[in-house]
């Protein structure tokens, strides 16, 4: 499994635990949904995986190993409200920059507007935004994209418009998807293999 997270607990602040034991993990090219009740631990585990929190216990191996660090992070994580995941001072180019992920290809594939890139974030709708923070997720170098109820605010067209960019951007790339969801329909529809969270 090249990115697995071993036997991983979570605990926010000395608290109860979130996860405890748990084990997960994607191949390299497959799409894997990953559903459960609200307050499972769906998110903390997102974050665990793409290194944005540190477990309590076990461990996130990518390869076998460690995620390495210096490098932009091959396990980049997409969250459900994107106005939380970028800079509000910011003009969006600048954003894509930064993360060197202004690949022209993928902000076509994406249907971004290059007019769009001259604005702030509240200058954009949201499924607007969505698609940046995603451009910037698949940006060079990513091998996992972590999913966490990316299209959820979205309308249904501009949620299949989405996912359908970014599903064939992820075949021609090698990139593997893990898609985490309330929504057990989008779910099946999209995924290889479906992963039962139980609280
Ligand atoms: N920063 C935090 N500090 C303390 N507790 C937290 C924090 N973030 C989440 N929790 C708690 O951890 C548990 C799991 O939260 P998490 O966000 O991972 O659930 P989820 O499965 O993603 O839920 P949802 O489907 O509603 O998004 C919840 O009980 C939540 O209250
Ligand atoms: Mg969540």
């Amino acid at each position: 499994m090249p990115l697995e997270g071993k036997s991983l607990g979570y605990r926010y602040n000395k608290g109860k635990w979130v996860l405890q034991h748990m084990n997960v993990g994607v191949e390299a090219g497959e799409i894997v949904g990953l559903v459960g009740p609200s307050g499972c631990g769906k998110s903390t585990l997102a974050k665990l995986l793409a290194g944005h929190l540190q477990p309590t216990e076990g461990h996130v191996l990518l390869d076998g190993g460690p995620i390495p660090s210096g490098v932009r992070n091959p396990v980049q994580l997409v969250l459900q409200h994107p106005e939380q995941a970028v800079n509000p001072k910011w003009k969006l180019g600048r954003t894509l920059a930064e993360s060197g992920t202004m690949d022209d290809n993928l902000l076509t594939e994406l249907a971004i507007e290059e007019e769009w890139l001259n604005r702030y974030p509240s200058e954009l709708s949201g499924g607007e935004l969505q698609r940046i923070c995603v451009a910037r997720a698949l940006g060079s170098g990513t091998r996992y994209l972590i999913a966490d109820e990316m299209t959820t605010m979205l309308d249904a067209i501009t949620q299949a418009q989405i996912w359908q960019s970014v599903l064939k951007w992820a075949e021609r790339n090698h990139t593997s998807i893990l898609v985490i969801s309330h929504e057990r329909q989008l779910v099946n529809r999209l995924c290889n293999r479906v992963v039962e969270f139980m609280r």
